[in-house]
């Protein structure tokens, strides 16, 4: 496998860690994990397998462009390395970062039904606290303002999945051309036609193959299948049981979200069928 390569192969090849020529610049939540392994079943993709923090972390963009080739992979010089932060994309600093970088770079966002985004975001927080033996609010008390009982806007899993919004501070510096807006509800339940159109937006021929992904009925999951003596499923953080929220939230979230969705399908030219 790639992205793995022993000194004695980097001496060989005079392998080298090139920056990457595309970064999973979100969204949390959406399925970014998942999208930054299937793609890393391409011959011609390595991965960094952390996510970097170098764009968003003002302590990590302070150690310079050398430190951040520093963490990728080693890689035959017609592959492409790819990395994935989801917090690049709602970090107001990190367009103008990236575009500094290389103002050519390929941006891919991954994007799921809002509110369920958001109850999967609610529910990643939730298991962080329960580990620590906290308690937490009901997902319906943080969406809601106390007071007027609308939508809030304050709360961080609400903002995170107005897309739209996000999207245009990126516009102000990349083309829309530069983005490719992934299907992370579709990468779930039909992964391959999802990855072909990945493929294509990076100009790679065609590798990913029915055989690389099989559904695991016991994960509830598509796993990854690398060769006939390597596979691997996600780890079991991935794919959590939501707790259920009230039907009127949720539609309320819903009818919330239907504007901002409507632009941002406008904007991407990638329509969903959200409610
Ligand atoms: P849930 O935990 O809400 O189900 P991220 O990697 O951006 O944190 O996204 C996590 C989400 O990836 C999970 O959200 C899960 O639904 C989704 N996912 C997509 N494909 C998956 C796969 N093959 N295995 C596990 N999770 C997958």
């Amino acid at each position: 496998r790639t992205g793995n390569a022993t000194t004695e192969q980097v001496r060989l090849h005079s392998l080298v860690q090139q920056l990457p020529r595309a970064i999973i610049i979100g969204v949390r939540k959406g399925g970014t994990r998942a999208l930054l392994e299937m793609l890393n079943l391409h011959p011609a993709v390595v991965k960094a397998s952390q996510e970097i923090h170098f764009f968003d972390n003002e302590q990590n963009y302070a150690r310079g462009m050398d430190w951040y080739r520093g963490k990728m992979p080693f890689s035959f010089p017609h592959q492409i390395t790819i990395e994935k932060s989801p917090a690049y994309f709602i970090t107001e600093e990190v367009p103008e970062r990236i575009f500094k970088m290389n103002s050519s770079i390929k941006l891919l966002v991954i994007v799921r039904e809002p509110t369920t985004r958001a109850v999967s975001d609610y529910t990643q927080v939730l298991e962080g606290k329960e580990r620590k033996n906290k308690t937490y609010h009901r997902f319906e008390k943080l969406a809601l303002d106390a007071g007027t009982c609308e939508v809030n806007t304050k709360y961080k899993a609400v903002r995170t999945s107005i897309y739209t919004k996000h999207l245009e501070r990126w516009l102000e510096f990349f083309p829309v051309e530069q983005f490719h807006i992934v299907d992370g509800d579709r990468l779930i339940s039909d992964p391959l036609p999802e990855l072909q159109l990945v493929e294509r937006f990076l100009q790679l021929p065609p590798r990913i193959s029915r055989y690389n992904l099989y559904f695991n009925a016991t994960r509830g999951f598509y796993c990854l299948r690398f060769n006939i003596v390597f596979s691997k499923c996600l780890a079991g953080s991935k794919g959590r049981i939501h707790p259920d929220v009230d039907p009127s939230v949720v539609t309320k979230l819903q009818k919330f979200f239907h504007p901002f969705n409507q632009k941002f399908y406008q904007i991407t030219g990638r329509t969903f069928a959200w409610p």
